[in-house]
This record gives C-alpha cells, structure tokens and sequence, in this order.
C-alpha cells in the first residue's frame, strides 16, 4: 500500500514547509517539493499541516485501580485517542499485589489480545513492590521485553504507593540496565496524615482531595526523587507535574544538566481547583491525582512548557465514569477513583491555546507531543518525527477546522468530558498508522487490530545524549 500526501505543510520539531510525502509499505519512503509517483492513495493537503503522529505516554488502560477498573478498553481508548491525532501510546502495566513482573506484563498483554487496539501500544512497568512476587532479578530482565521504563508511585498508601528503599533500588536497577524511571511524585505519608484528620473532621466533599494533597508535597517528593536519581546514577521522568513547587527543582537540575525531565497534561493548564468545590458531586469528575491546583499554577506551567523545564504534554488518561464509578467517594473523597479522561483532546487543547493563541510555536507543539516523547521513550527516529526510514505515523492536521469539545460527540468509553463545551479551532483530518489510514473526515476507517505492541528501545546512554538534544 502506498500513500502520496500532496502540498502539506511538513511540520517537525526542527522544520516547516510545504511539501509532499510518499509513504511505502508502512514506513516514509521519500519527501520532496513536488512528488511525481503514482501511489495507491492520494491525499490532498493543501492548507494542511502534516505532523508526525502524537505519541501518548502516559495513560491508564483497563487499570484496576480505586476499587473500580478504567472504563477504556484498548480497543475503545485507542479508538479515542486516534480521534485526536495520537497515533501511539504507553500504558502503564501494573504488577499487582503478590505478581512477578513477567505474570504482569502477560496481564497487560492478554489486555491487548482481548481488545485490539487500532494504534500502537507500548508499556512502562508500574512497580508496586520488591519484596512478595516482584525480585530484582526480573525487574533487570524487563527491558528485554521491549519495556524500558519503570515507574514507581510515591503516594497512594495503602495501594500502590512504594518506600524509599523500593525507589532507590529500582533506580540503581535501572542504573544498570539503561531503563528510564518515572516517578509519581507527592509525600504518601504527609498525605495520608492529612486525608484522615480531614476525615475525622467531617470534610468528606471533593474539595478536600485538594485540600489534603498540597503543593509542597508535590514539590518535596519532587526533589527527593531528583536527589536519590543522582545518587543511583539514573535518569529520571517526573509525570503529570502540576505546580510550581514541583517545576522549580526540575528546573534547576535541567539548569545544572542533570538527566531529569518532566511532564505536565492537559488538565493542569486548563482546570483549577475551583472545579472540585461544585454541589452535587459535580467536583467529583475533577478528583484525579496530584489534583487540580489554585489558577496562578497554569501560567508557571505554561512558562515550563515553552522555556523546556517540562519536556512532554501527555494526558494521563484515567476514565472512570460519573456517578457510577465515581460515586464510590460521594461521602468520603479519599474513596473518588482517582483519575481524568483525556485521551482524544490533548493536541485539540494544546493547539487551539498553545499555538493559536500564541503560547508556543508550531514545531514546539511537535515536539511536546511526539518527538520529544519518542526521544525518551526509546522510540526516536522509528516514531517522532517526518522523515525517510521513520515509521508512516502521519496526521494531516486541519488548522482551521472548528470542534466543540463534548461527552456527547468523543470516542473513549467514559461519560463526561473535562473540557466539554470547549469551542476550538484545529483539528486531524486523516490519521495514519504506519501507512495505513485509522480516521479520516472523522469516520473511523481501521479495524481494531491495526496497532502493534510497541518494543521499545533501551534508553540508557542513548537517551542522555538524546534527551540533551531536547534544547
Ligand atoms: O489520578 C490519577 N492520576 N490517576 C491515575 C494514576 C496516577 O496517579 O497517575
Ligand atoms: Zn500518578
Ligand atoms: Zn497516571
């Protein structure tokens, strides 16, 4: 199967012009101003950005998590997140209580057996302990498996938050074996204080989420993940950053060169912490973790974004339907699943207020949403980018077309839409998956089955010197 992509503006994180793309058997084959070949498939992208396709790092399918289980499956979650331009995602694989890490990551792949995704998936490995079914010795082998990053929670006592010790070790595992660690990183133990006196206080509404969790937790635990990284010697990925106590020891060790990046997600620029304080249990759609912080936060992290203290937009996708699922907290917020949908409207969002508004550039855009993921992930120049060799995972990006924002019209399973109303402008006309077409004029054209489980390359000495190349 071939695809030409006629007179679109090829946009990376390094360029832009107008062009045409010859895509051949999966993989881009040639680009040039003005392509003579005859191909399968012609599209015209005339007034169109051509993009590589948005890499999602971190999402949250079919997770047992909070007394309930996500409501994606991988069918429905990639079909969501194709909507919107994400042409590839890591889930996170958790090991459960007693499991070995290899009996995990079968879990997560009979996962994707079951329910075919129509993108490519990958996974990290979410480490939950060292001491019942995981051991070192596997937790070394991991990265043979295509999965090349360990990811550790620093909160959530009592569930799947991990000690020091845990943290540390794992950090000097990956030392060794050139994976990357990613931290959730808030104090447990401060919170989990918090939680409980608020609760023997009677303050059982969704605002207290906020309440108990504040920013200097985030900040502290942020720095302590940062310290014991250097110490091990390993390279370090703090997700979902929410607020300017945790962007500010991210910033000055990028300033100092250490190996440390971060993350924020859609949520944090644009819902603050007047949205858990609604009557009714309205709140309890905005109860995700860390949660969402006082307004002023939005502009340090749009600062972030744009000056390369945070590297990645990601989503954090973590549907769980309201009132059924979320409802399991209605008198007590501790008990809120906690988590936010937003896998398909993270490149709707960013474009519309990052780029046409005039927050960031074009080829920054690209960058937080795909190269600089791929970078990290191991995944650079096979996916990220738009050039001869890489992988056919192209969006032809309309940037004129309108879309309102709704639960109504969106492709994931879940029942609300953290930006529903949200008028913007911009939006994918025809998605491709290693050449082959997934949307196109918003109609879903792929079978399920289309994506492939993604191995990963280990990132190690490559990701420093890759990872540096993030300026
Ligand atoms: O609230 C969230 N973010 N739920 C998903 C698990 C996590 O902390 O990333
Ligand atoms: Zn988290
Ligand atoms: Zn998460």
């Amino acid at each position: 199967m071939s695809v030409l992509i006629k007179r679109g503006r090829i946009v990376t994180a390094a360029d832009s012009y107008v062009g045409d793309v010859f895509i051949d058997n999966g993989t881009i084959a040639q680009i040039g101003e003005s392509l003579d070949m005859t191909a399968d498939k012609v599209i015209d992208a005339t007034g169109k950005y051509v993009i590589p396709g948005a890499i999602d790092p971190h999402t949250h399918i079919e997770l047992p998590f909070g007394g309930t289980v996500t409501c994606d499956d991988f069918t429905s979650g990639t079909v969501a997140a194709a909507f919107g331009g994400t042409t590839s995602l890591i889930d996170f694989c958790f090991q459960m209580p007693g499991q070995t890490f290899p009996e995990a990551l079968e879990t997560w792949h009979e996962k994707i057996e079951r329910c075919k995704p129509v993108i490519d998936v990958g996974f990290h490995m979410a480490i939950t302990d060292l001491k019942e079914g995981g051991s070192l010795e596997d937790l070394a082998k991991v990265p043979d498996e295509g999965v090349t990053s360990y990811k550790l929670f620093m909160a959530y006592k009592g569930a799947v938050m991990v000690d020091d010790e845990t943290l540390f070790k794992t950090m000097e595992v990956a030392a060794e074996t050139g994976a990357l660690v990613m931290v959730h990183a808030e104090n447990g133990d401060a919170i989990d204080i918090l939680v409980k006196r608020a609760l023997a206080e009677g303050k059982t509404e969704p605002i207290w989420h906020a309440r108990t969790r504040p920013p200097e937790t985030e900040g502290e635990a942020t720095n302590r993940a940062i310290q014991l990284a250097r110490v091990a010697g390993a390279p370090l990925y703090v997700v979902h950053v929410s607020c300017k106590e945790a962007i500010e020891p991210i910033a000055l060790a990028r300033e100092k060169g250490w190996d440390i990046w971060g993350e924020t997600c859609t949520q944090y620029l644009f819902i603050d912490e007047s949205y858990l304080d609604q009557p009714n249990f309205e709140g309890g759609k905005y109860v995700y973790t860390p949660p969402p912080r006082p307004k002023e936060n939005q502009e340090h992290l749009w600062k972030a974004l744009g000056a390369d203290v945070l590297s990645v937009f990601s989503t954090d996708h973590c549907p769980f339907n309201w009132p059924e699922q979320k409802g399991l907290g209605k008198d007590d917020f501790s008990k809120i699943p906690n988590g936010g949908p937003g896998i398909e409207n993270r490149l709707h969002m960013l474009h519309h207020f990052g780029v046409r508004e005039g927050r960031i550039s074009l080829n920054r855009f690209v960058e937080l949403t795909s190269t600089n993921v791929a970078k990290l992930f191991g995944l650079y120049p096979r996916k990220g980018t738009i050039a001869p060799g890489s992988d056919a995972d192209v969006v032809v990006w309309d940037p004129e077309k309108p879309l309102t924002i709704s639960a109504k019209t969106h492709h994931s399973n879940v029942n609300y839409n953290l930006f529903e109303g949200t008028e913007v402008v911009g939006a994918p006309e025809v998605v491709l998956v290693r050449g082959q077409v997934i949307v196109e004029n918003d109609e879903l054209v792929a079978q399920p089955g289309a994506g492939q489980f993604l191995t990963r390359a280990r990132v190690g000495d490559e990701l420093a010197s890759a990872a540096r190349a993030i300026a």
